[in-house]
């Protein structure tokens, strides 16, 4: 292991500052395009809950495992392994980790690029229409156009990798304290114009309201899935993020207020968006395409609309960038510390990296329409594989170490503080979770999520 601890370790210097860090992890497009696609295709309320309860027996529990054994470690995702379980084969979970955010990066990137382009069209008055087809086709023309996929995702690696080389505290930390209370302050402005449009009250109906009849196998699969994929567990970047806690941080405390301000997010992203829906006329199980197609066409229905659709979406690029720079951490973190590679070497490195892999997604609906595995386009592919696969695999790794390899003993230690905290029964409930319930649980909805045994 060479230069695994350079002499001061970057890292997040302020309470504040690690909740606006692992929160822009957490919220992302997982709030404002995952969720309410997922929750319009699997039939609103039900899935909604499907997905709370989830949160709060899997991935709540895994976030808190995966802060723990980064703070404790000190280091990147892979090297955490081998510091905790010397000589042993659990590093494979980090290296696996850094594998999954490269598929990850690959969509997620390609989505954000979207984001942005809709920000400069809004901006020019190319989206400013109230016509479904028209601004169904505009979305369309964008993401079959092969250059125009390309150079959006590359603008924004680019724009990531500047702010990881910044640093951790310089970079992260710093821009996440102002991002977020925008965040906030944006989404609020677009959920009043949303609930005062004529017919909101059957949106907030198919979002609160449960049908259990549409659940299956594969449902419940999808919001376990998406209770990974939110909280940004599962591949390791709980771990890096976690490597950067201060060692006064309670490590349960903020965990749950993360989870609660995310679920949050959700929650009102889908009130911006369904009652929209409905009171246009759309159906709510429009997939992907959802959000790019609504949001324009119902603020270009009020009077300087269209600058509402231009603060909407960048609250979507807000929220993208703060998850992606959470992602590409943890190849960065890793060929930083344990290659001994400066952040400078490692980011361009990753980010070359990410935008060869990442084309395969960008040209899914172009050149690559027609190349498809398991009936699916690389796009596709890699969005379904990561949520429902590999992060579930991962999590499932990771209450194995913790509630096997690392023991009750050590874990409460660094969710107590070494004693000082005084959260003794909190930690022994969420070592209880991790043990026993949490693995179990993913085991059985993957197992049956995929088809392979039938409940
Ligand atoms: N949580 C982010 C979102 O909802 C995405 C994300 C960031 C992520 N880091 C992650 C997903 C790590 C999986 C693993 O948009």
């Amino acid at each position: 292991m060479n230069s695994s601890s350079p002499k001061s370790r970057d890292g997040f210097t302020s309470s504040l500052g690690v909740i606006a860090a692992t929160l822009g992890s957490a919220i992302g497009l997982g709030n404002i395009w995952k969720f309410p696609s997922l929750t319009g295709l699997n039939g609103g309320a039900a899935f909604l809950i499907l997905y709370v309860v989830c949160t709060l027996l899997v991935g709540l529990p895994v976030m808190i495992a995966e802060l723990a054994i980064g703070r404790r470690a000190k280091a990147n995702a892979i090297t955490s392994f081998q510091k905790l379980a010397p000589k042993q084969a659990w590093w494979l979970i980090g290296a696996a980790g850094v594998l999954s955010a490269f598929l990850i990066m690959a969509f997620y990137s390609e989505v954000a690029g979207w984001v942005f382009a809709y920000i400069f069209k809004a901006a020019t008055g190319a989206l400013a229409t109230t016509d479904p087809k028209a601004l169904g086709q505009a979305f369309g023309d964008l993401i079959a156009d092969p250059v125009q996929s390309l150079i959006w995702q590359w603008l924004v690696l680019i724009l990531v990798s500047g702010i990881l080389i910044a640093g951790v505290s310089k970079g992260i930390e710093s821009l996440e304290k102002k991002l977020m209370p925008a965040l906030f302050a944006l989404l609020l402005v677009v959920i009043v114009r949303s609930l005062t449009l004529p017919g909101a009250g059957q949106g907030l109906e198919f979002l609160f309201k449960p049908d259990f009849s549409k659940v299956t196998g594969a449902t419940i699969l999808a919001a376990m899935g998406l209770s990974f994929f939110k909280l940004s567990v599962g591949m390791g970047t709980m771990i890096t993020y976690g490597s950067y806690f201060r060692d006064d941080q309670n490590i349960p405390s903020t965990a749950i207020r993360v989870m609660l301000g995310d679920v949050l997010v959700s929650i009102l992203a889908g009130i911006a968006i369904f009652p929209a829906v409905f009171s246009f006329g759309f159906k709510p199980d429009a997939g992907p395409a959802l959000l790019f197609i609504t949001i324009p066409a119902v603020f270009n229905s009020i009077p300087l609309g269209g600058l509402f659709v231009v603060v909407f979406f960048v609250l979507g690029a807000i929220a993208a960038t703060g998850a992606m720079l959470s992602i590409v951490e943890v190849p960065v973190a890793f060929l930083n510390e344990q290659l001994g590679w400066s952040r400078k070497k490692a980011t361009i490195a990753t980010s070359i990296a990410l935008a060869v892999v990442g084309s395969t997604a960008a040209l899914s609906n172009s050149a690559l329409a027609n190349t498809k595995f398991f009936d699916k386009t690389f796009f596709d592919l890699y969005d379904f594989a990561s949520s429902n696969v590999l992060l579930p695999v991962g999590g499932l790794a990771i209450c194995l170490f913790v509630g096997w390899r690392w023991g009750g003993q050590e874990f409460a230690r660094e969710l107590t503080n070494r004693e000082s905290l005084g959260n003794i029964r909190v930690a022994r409930l969420f070592f209880g979770l991790l043990k026993f319930v949490t693995p179990i649980l993913v085991f059985v909805v993957l197992l049956n999520g995929l088809g392979i045994i039938k409940l």
